[in-house]
This record gives C-alpha cells, structure tokens and sequence, in this order.
C-alpha cells in the first residue's frame, strides 16, 4: 500500500525534495519542468534524480518505444472495464499496469482517461469508461490505487471536458458551473478525494475561455486548492502554449520536449521578472515530488517499497474480458435445422455443443480480431487470442465452420500478415546508419526512440524492405500512412513514386493517426512470395517541437464479391445449431484524432446478421466495438453479446463465455441508442470555435429519460446466466440494503445498481441518478444481502450562487435495480440536511 503524505515517511520524502530543489540553480528547475524528448524529463545527477519516463495509455503500458518490437500486455478497452462495473476488478488491472511499467522502465502511466461519454460520436469515447460521473469516479479510483500501489505514478486525463475530437486543440467547451461540477469535474475530485493521484494531465480544450493548461480557476484553485491534489500536472502532449501563462495557471510539466515553452524560455522569463523563481520553485517541487514517489530521487524514501506479488497478465486480461461482455439479449433457442438440437427452448446462450451441434462462425473481425482502438490507446500486445482461434480450441474437433461474411475492412490497415520487413535507415550520402525490425510495416520512431547509430539529423531515408506472401490470390492494394517521399515497389516494378504533404488545418499527430493513402494494386498469387519495398525520405519540419519519424506501409488484401461472401456464410449458417457473427468497427471508425460520423457498422455487416439470422434462428451476434452502434436487426437474432474492444485474450473469453464456462459479468456503462437520430447530446463540432454543453446536466440516462424516447439498450442493462429477484430493500440516507435470491439453476454475479429519484423536486434535477452499486454472488437457490453505502455528495447540488455544494432537503426514492429502466424495490427516504 502506498503511503501518504502527512506520515513519517511523508514527512522524510518531503525533507529531501527540499534539500534537492534547494541546491538546484534557475536553468537546471526550468530543464527539469520540460521533456527532454517525447517520454522522459531530464536526469540531474547534481541532485541524484534519475530521468522520470512517462507512457501511454489505459489499457497496457507501450514504453518508450510507439512499435510492436516491444510488446505490451493489452487489457481490454477502459470501456469494458468499466462495464465490469468493479473498481476491485480495475484495481487489479491497474497492479498488472503498474508490472508492465516496472518491467519497461515507465515510472508514470498516462492514464486513465475519465472524460465522460457526453456523444456516443466522440473518437475517444471507447477510451473513457461511461456516461455515469459516479461510475467514472469508481472505476477510475480503483485503477488509480491499482497502479501506484505497484510503486507507479499516474496522471489522471484529460483535465476536464476534453470529451470529444474534434478541433480538440483549439475547441473552447462552454460548461456551466453546475455540469461542469456535477458531471465532469466529479469523477476527477472523487479519484483526488480517494486514490491520491501523483499526477493529473491537463488537456488540449479551452474551457469556458481558458485553454486549460493555463486554467488558473480549475487547476489552482479547485484542483489544488479545494480539492487537496498534491500531485504534478502534466502537460497533454503539445498543449502547452505559453510560458508565462502555464506556469502561472498551475501547469508544471511541458511534454514533450525538447522545444517546450518551459525549459530555456522559462528561465528566460524569470530573468525579464515576468515570473517569479518561487512559482518556478513550487511547480519544481511538485516535479520532485513525484520523482521521489516514484523512487528515483536519491534520498527520498519512494511511496511503495515492498513490490505486490507478480500477477498473470494473460490470466487477468481473459478475466476481465469474460467480466467485461455485456449480454443484451438472450432469446430461447428455436427449433433449428441443426442436428439433434436438444436444447431448444432455452436460452440461446450459453450453446451446449453436445446438444445444439455445429457453430457456424462468420464475420472478418472473428479471424482478424478487433482488440483496441486507435491512438495513443495502442499498445503491441505479442499474441492475440481471435474468436476463430479461441472457438476452435474451445469447441471439439469438426464442430465449428467459419467463413469470412462480411469484411468492414474497407480501407489499408497496417501491412503485418504475411509481411516480413526490416527498416534501413541511411544518410542523405547512402551511408547505412541502422536498421530495425518494423513490425506490422510501422514506423513510429520519436525523440530518442531510433535504431542503433541512427541520429534525427543524419537520418535521410528509411527503406522499409523484404518480402510479402499472399494468403489470397487476386488484386492486393498497397498504400501509406505519413509526411515525406515515397517510392513503392512490389516484385522490382516500381508501383508509386510522389510525395504527401501536410494539410494546412491538420493535426500534428496526422503522420501517426492520418487517414491511410492508397499508392497502387498489384495482382498477386497465394503464397508466392514477392519482394517489397517503401523508400520513404524523412520529410523534415523545420523547428518541429517533436522530433519524430513516422510512416507505415499499409495493404488491403483482395477484396470479393460482398453477395457472394454473405452467401457463404449463409450457406454454412443453414445447417449449423447455432450461428455465431462476429461485427466489429474498423481502426477508421474508433481511434483518437477524430470524431465518428455515424453509428453505423461499416461495410455489409448489417446485411451479413440480416441473412444469416433468416436461415438460422439460433442466431448469436457478437458485436466487438469500443462504444454503441446501432444494431437494427437487434430484435431478429436470438442473442447479442457485446464484447467491446476486448483485448488481447479476448477470442478465449469469447470461447468461455459462449460455451458457458463463465457468465458474462458486464452491465452497459453507457446508454446503447436505437439510432444516433434518437441520441439526446450527439454533436461534438463546434460552431466558430465554441461547443456548447447546452444541455446542461442532461447527457447520458439523465438526458434519455427526459427526452422520453427508449433506446436500444439502457444504462445498467446486462444479462447473466441466471435469474434474480429482488425482495427486499432497506434504506436511510446513509445506506441501502437489498436482498436477493438467485432463481437461476447456476451460480452468477448480480450488479446490484442504486438509484435516487427526487419526489417533488424543487430544483432542477434528472428523475434520477445512480447513488451506489454493488456486486453480489450466490449459489442456485440462495439469498445473499448487500449494504450499498450512499454518500452525502448523492444528495448535493452544485450551489452556483454560493459556489458550493448544497444540500436538497426532501423526499427521495432509493430505488435498486437492474438498470436504470429495470428497477425492481424502492424505499423512500426523507433526507434532511
Ligand atoms: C493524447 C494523450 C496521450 C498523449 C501521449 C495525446 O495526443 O491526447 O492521451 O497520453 O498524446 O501519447
């Protein structure tokens, strides 16, 4: 467990940051407060503090290095831990994140995201946990504590309403004080309040007029001042845009660097008198803080001494992905074509393969897996378990059939199966500097981060060169993804030869996150090898703050007749028990860098569930997406499972939970629309540079349940493998306690959710929110009772007038359920300050 200040320890780590910063001089305070390159703050030796390393991102611990030559365990996506709905679930997540960072040297994890799902058309929204402040507040404390109580610092993001893409560099959010309190400060100041975050990031956006890296109001004064963050703030990465007014709005670290606003151009402020040392003084003691926390300042005892026993990474990302799958709906079985199906009338899932017969599996995200979403959210994990692979040792030999249905893969992705590729880095006289290993065709080289002998200014070209083998014949396509000069050659013909310029309005990252460029097509024979090669020469940026070489060979493999694949599938889907599709968005759909347009499954997919739910009736469809999609054959198929972005073990929890050897743990985090028209809060583009959180408290259940209309799938919603009923429910304004019984014929887990609905309420308020929530276990048959603890805060408004939190007196229903739609006992409390 990690000790806190105000403790003996507290006290001597304190005493030794003093001791350091105080023999420190102006220019070495400035260096410390800047990245020396893309990851890490300068080592100063004078003072024993070694070089703090920081690392992406929520879901795995990526290193230093932005390639799959450094694996990295990957869990799935904070959306699904977050439907697990266990904060001790995501402690144990944060533990194996804070082992993958000690393993890679990482002493800060940047992360968890807690920005709130405000449209479900947010880029980042898989990367966030849910539309619930409580909810967000609980999983993010949990994570927290997981991963400093392994010795490893965070940094909490993206400080605050950073909650959609679009323009995020420049967009100013205009929030009022009650939202801006009760929704997306709240799960910030619960994880302050109750995991002590070393470190919180602050974000691109402005709000309400201030860019937030220099927001004086939310970073010093409630942050630090109201809510007691001792903690360094971050940079998010180029936010910081001046030197006066980040440090005087309470930003310490300007990452990345070398070229910062801080370092030089702080020590030069200083020296003009347009800031004071002592504000640099108390910015560097943060810093140190932190260092000493982490254990590389020499001197300082570090917050966690005894290192926590090592824990399974696969083990626990299987785990939480079986938690994490939220059954939405499970019709019993018909009556199919399917040999001797024994089981009809119960459930579709789980399928009993002795009873049911064959599985006939469709869909390409079932053999090429869909485990992450984009951005700086991806990890390289060393293996990934499909749902092709994960049936097929599942399911006895001959039982299942697979056949491709439907490929969303519309556009290049990344150029790994069947590419062997090998990166040959020269200088602009041809003398060979270096080569790497490039996994999957991707070059992210940044800061420091380059082959062996390669320096930034020596590097002229890099020749992504080897072999491609097919595993189709007929018409590949070959593109790329980066800035610079490209020529492309495919067995020795030279196929592209031009160059990609950056866009006037584009985003800095877009050599990293840009929309892939298509180059050429070649025909090509399956499993005859042919030579390949991409000379890229390095486009350079005069005075670029990063100093990065990125690029990618992308490749889209043959592309077929979209009916012929749906007939296919169709056909295996005839005869089979059960038929099981697989549909998934694409890395175009859900990544950082830019809001989604639709909520529309890309490509045929729709048309594939359509048709093989016609000649299956025991139709089961997995649908593998970080956030909601509209599933418009969702009433015509037996069951849909949604697994999330589920990581990298998640074709074997798919395996165990469709088989049955585990029940899926996952109720919604976030609200599932019928159709994106229906979505009370949708649009994320600003109008001339301001969005407006117009509508207030409303997002999320709150805004559905005003707005009258049901949508596909409500907040809390989630079926397990047994039944429950409520039977009791007692409550004051401290606690609720309900009892349950499992009905069921098999032991389950219950997400018991608590909901307070004002009577008569007199101020303005949602009909209610979630107070409190708890899981529970029982055994067929048994009963089992649970406390759910209601805070203070659940009763509380926001005080605009008074600028503080107020109580609201009344009467209120404590209502438990299975979702906010789903509420099975209520008891009134009469709730008096
Ligand atoms: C993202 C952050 C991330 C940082 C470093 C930024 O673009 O917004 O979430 O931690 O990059 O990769």
């Amino acid at each position: 467990m990690a000790d806190a200040s105000g403790t003996r320890t507290g006290h001597a780590r304190e005493a030794a940051v003093e001791a350091a910063l105080g023999t420190l001089d102006l220019d070495a305070k400035a260096r410390l407060l800047a990245g020396q390159d893309m990851w890490s703050l300068p080592p100063l030796p004078e003072i024993g503090l070694a070089s703090l390393v920081m690392s992406d991102g929520p879901i795995g611990v990526r290193g230093v290095r932005w390639t799959a030559d450094d694996p990295s365990i990957a869990l799935p996506s904070p959306t699904a831990l977050a439907a697990s709905w266990d904060p001790e679930l995501a402690r144990r997540a944060g533990g194996l994140l804070a082992q993958e960072a000690r393993r890679k040297g990482v002493h800060v994890l940047l992360a968890p995201t807690v920005n709130l799902h405000r449209s479900p058309l947010g880029g980042r929204h898989f990367e966030a946990y849910s539309e619930d402040p409580y909810l967000t507040g609980e999983i993010g404390t949990g994570y927290v504590r997981g991963v400093q109580d392994g010795g490893v610092g965070t940094t909490v993001k993206h400080f605050v309403a950073n909650d959609a893409e679009t323009d995020r560099f420049t967009v100013d959010n205009i929030v009022a004080p009650r939202p801006l309190r009760e929704l997306y400060l709240a799960p910030f100041e619960a994880i302050v309040a109750n995991a002590h975050p070393w470190g919180i990031m602050a974000a691109y956006n402005q709000v309400n007029g201030s860019t937030m890296t220099e927001h004086h109001y939310l970073q010093n004064e409630v942050l630090r001042g109201e809510w007691g963050f001792d903690g360094a703030v971050v940079s998010d990465w180029l936010a910081a845009r001046s030197t006066v007014g980040a440090l005087l709005g309470g930003l310490d670290v300007a990452m990345p660097g070398p070229r910062t606003v801080y370092g030089e151009a702080l020590a030069a402020a200083v020296r003009a008198g347009e800031v004071t040392e002592s504000a640099v003084d108390d910015a560097v003691r943060r810093v140190l803080l932190l260092a000493a926390r982490v254990g590389i300042l020499d001197g300082a005892p570090a917050a966690v001494t005894g290192l926590p026993a090592p824990i399974d990474g696969d083990a626990l990302a299987r785990e939480i992905a079986r938690r994490s799958f939220v059954l939405v709906r499970n019709e019993p079985r018909a009556h199919g074509e399917g040999a001797g199906d024994e089981a009809a009338g119960h459930p579709a899932l789980p399928i009993d393969p002795a009873r049911t017969g064959t599985v006939a599996l469709s869909g390409a995200p079932a053999r090429d897996a869909r485990i992450l979403g984009g951005g700086s959210a991806v990890v390289f994990p060393d293996h990934v378990v499909s749902p092709l692979d994960g049936l097929t040792a599942a399911l006895p030999d001959g039982s299942l059939t697979y056949s491709i249905g439907a490929d969303p893969n519309e556009e290049l992705t990344d150029a790994d199966t069947g590419f062997e590729l090998t990166a040959v880095c020269r200088a602009a006289d041809g003398r060979l500097l270096g080569t790497s290993t490039v996994p999957g065709g991707r070059v992210q080289w940044a800061g420091s981060d380059l082959p062996d002998g390669v320096t930034h200014e020596e590097l002229h070209t890099v020749e992504l060169t080897g072999t491609f083998t097919p595993r189709e014949s007929g018409e590949h396509t070959f593109g790329t993804r980066g800035l610079g000069g490209f020529v492309l050659t495919v067995g020795g013909e030279i196929l592209f030869d031009g160059t990609e310029e950056l866009g006037a309005a584009s985003d800095p990252f877009e050599a990293f996150f840009g929309r892939p460029v298509e180059r050429a097509r070649a025909q090509l024979a399956e499993g005859e090898r042919v030579t390949v090669s991409l000379l890229h020469t390095v486009h350079k940026i005069p005075d670029a703050p990063i100093k990065a070489v990125a690029l990618s060979l992308l490749h889209l493999g043959p592309r077929h007749d979209p009916d012929e694949l749906i007939a296919e599938a169709v056909e295996a889907a005839r005869t089979a028990g059960t038929a099981v599709v697989v549909v998934a968005t694409t890395e175009r759909v859900e990544s950082e860098g830019f809001d989604r347009v639709n909520l529309t499954l890309p490509g045929r997919q729709d048309d594939l569930v359509r048709a093989v739910a016609a000649v299956n009736p025991n139709t089961v469809v997995v649908v593998n997406t970080g956030s909601p999609v509209e599933l418009p054959w969702r009433e015509d198929v037996a069951a849909v499972l949604l697994s999330w972005f589920p990581g990298q073990e998640g074709g074997a929890a798919l395996a165990d939970v469709l088989l049955g050897a585990a029940e899926p743990g996952g109720r919604l985090p976030t609200t599932w629309p019928v159709a994106l028209a229906d979505v009370p809060v949708s649009v994320t583009t600003p109008a001339d540079g301001e969005l407006h959180y117009s509508e207030g408290l409303f997002i999320g259940y709150r805004a559905w349940e005003r707005s009258g209309v049901a949508p596909a799938y409500p907040f809390g919603h989630g079926l397990g493998y047994t039944g429950w009923e409520y039977e009791t429910i007692a409550a004051t304004t401290d606690d609720a306690r309900v009892r349950l019984r499992n009905t069921g014929i098999r032991e389950g887990r219950e997400v018991v959710q608590i909901y307070l609905a004002p009577v008569d309420d007199t101020v303005e308020r949602p009909a209610r929110w979630l107070a409190g929530f708890a899981s529970v276990e029982a055994g067929p048959g048994e009963t089992v009772e649970v406390r759910i603890p209601l805070r203070r805060r659940a009763f509380e408004i926001w005080d605009e007038e008074s600028g503080s939190w107020s109580f609201v007196p009344g009467t209120y229903e404590v209502q438990a359920g299975r979702s906010v739609a789903d509420r099975r006992l209520t008891s009134l409390v009469d709730a008096r300050a």
